[in-house]
């Protein structure tokens, strides 16, 4: 069947060579893939005592990375770790306490930069919040992009063939991984 995967950039800036990225791997994607942004930018600062209450921001990010079957998080390491922007998202989609919508949620981490060891110190914090939030991670295999300028053209494409390739075969893994996943851990169990 077609699977439904909501991309979270954890960029939010119009410029985000992240976002970049993320759409290119949707075109990339197999077409049993059926990806769609879910945004992260009009989130207010998460605040525990708005957890009887939240807001409608906060609800719809539950509800969107709820609904998917798998989540795919395309991010930039800011000072060796996540935007606090994504941060903040993954703790309003964790709360309130009992109410986590990326438990049992199977999700891929990628990222690009353009320094040399492009996002690799920052999606492993990534994995380690995500652990915590208990998300099935792909673990193989693992994209760190360095981007150089005109890597993905103006039209989502990658223009670097081997890169493109590589993107291609890491889509086709996630297809796999999210297949497999929800095999052993069906989405009404979460
Ligand atoms: C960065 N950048 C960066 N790059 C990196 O490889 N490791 C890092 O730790 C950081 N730290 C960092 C902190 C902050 C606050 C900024 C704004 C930037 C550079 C970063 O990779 C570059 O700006 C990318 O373009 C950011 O990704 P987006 O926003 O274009 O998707």
């Amino acid at each position: 069947p077609p699977y439904t995967i909501g991309v979270i950039c954890g960029s939010i800036a119009a410029s985000s060579i992240n976002r970049r990225l993320a759409r290119a791997l949707i075109k990339l994607a197999p077409d049993a893939l059926q990806c769609s942004f879910i945004e992260i930018d009009q989130l207010a600062l998460y605040d525990r005592d708005r957890d009887d209450a939240y807001p409608p921001e906060a609800i719809e990010l539950k509800r969107a990375i709820g609904e998917a079957d798998g989540i795919l998080i395309v991010t930039p390491e800011y000072n060796r770790s996540i935007p606090g922007a994504l941060k903040n998202a993954i703790d309003w989609a964790s709360r309130p306490y009992g109410d986590n919508a990326l438990n049992r949620k199977p999700v891929g981490i990628i990222g690009t930069s353009p320094g040399a060891i492009g996002t690799a110190v920052g999606q492993q914090h990534l994995k380690t919040i995500m652990s915590f939030c208990n998300a099935p991670m792909m673990n193989e295999i693992e994209a760190y992009v360095q981007y150089k300028d005109g890597l993905v053209d103006d039209d989502d494409n990658v223009t670097v063939e081997s890169t493109k390739e590589f993107l291609s075969t890491y889509m086709a893994s996630f297809d796999d991984f999210v297949r497999r996943v929800l095999t052993v851990l069906p989405k009404a169990d979460g």
